[in-house]
């Protein structure tokens, strides 16, 4: 995915659900004003790399959020496949460990083309308030720095953090490192299962790069109507 472009590149739409028809319903609905979309792991355990094809023949991009978190040879075996579906993006999580991240960039880079896609770590999931209950005795904010400087110093070109940690992670991991943000809502809707949440802009003025955005548009009874408060919103 190139960087930090316009209104346009900066959103990508989330295109949870298990049916194959519907997502490219979505597609074809919104290619006009979207170019990324992300393919998470109900969508894709439920129609496979035929999603990845589908959007790709759109002319638009994927981003593949199947979050692997494996022993590092099975994540870096499942990130060579995934490398080959011509993803433009794709994710593992840093809580995986520093073996793990170092295999996966290296599987990324002997399995990739002309066009390496970038490789990111999950931090800490959006939908988390606290970390006492898993055994994590930091709070959220320092666990999710920690974790990015990892990915960071194991090679990885970005990680995905909520709209709350996005300043930090910019401070600490520098200019160049994408930051890849969901857990947005506009003003006034409903968080569902998020709980880091923020708004669109406040989130690229922060720094995010890029905006994963689900529900308020593909839930939305005029999904391009919400796609385009969201574009005037950043742009
Ligand atoms: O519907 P909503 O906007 O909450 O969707 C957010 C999307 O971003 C979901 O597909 C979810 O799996 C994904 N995601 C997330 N938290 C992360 C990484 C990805 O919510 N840390």
């Amino acid at each position: 995915m190139s960087r930090k472009t316009g209104a346009r590149q900066k959103l990508v739409v989330a295109l949870d659900g298990d049916s194959l028809v519907r997502a490219q319903e979505m597609v074809e609905l919104l290619r006009g004003d979207v170019v990324n979309f992300e393919v998470g792991i109900e969508l894709f355990t439920a129609c496979g790399p035929g999603v990845i094809e589908m959007i790709r023949e759109a002319e638009c991009q994927v981003f593949l959020d199947l979050k692997y978190h494996d022993i590092p040879s099975t994540v870096a075996k499942a990130v060579a496949c995934a490398t080959r579906l011509g993803v433009a993006l794709l994710n593992i999580h840093a809580s995986g460990g520093a073996r793990m991240m170092e295999e996966a960039r290296n599987a990324v880079a002997q399995a990739a083309g002309t066009t390496p896609p970038k490789l990111i770590a999950a931090t800490v999931l959006t939908s988390m308030e606290s970390l006492g209950d898993i055994g994590v005795q930091f709070e959220v904010r320092e666990q999710v720095v920690r974790l990015a400087q990892l990915a960071r110093d194991m090679g990885m070109d970005g990680v995905n953090a909520s709209p709350l940690e996005i300043q930090m992670i910019r401070q600490t991991c520098g200019e160049h490192f994408l930051i890849v943000t969901p857990g947005i809502r506009m003003a006034g809707e409903r968080p569902d299962d998020q709980r880091r949440i923020g708004h669109p802009r406040q989130a690229i003025e922060a720094g995010a790069d890029y905006l994963v955005v689900g529900r308020p548009i593909t839930e939305a009874p005029d999904p391009r109507a919400v796609v385009k408060a969201i574009l005037r919103d950043i742009g």
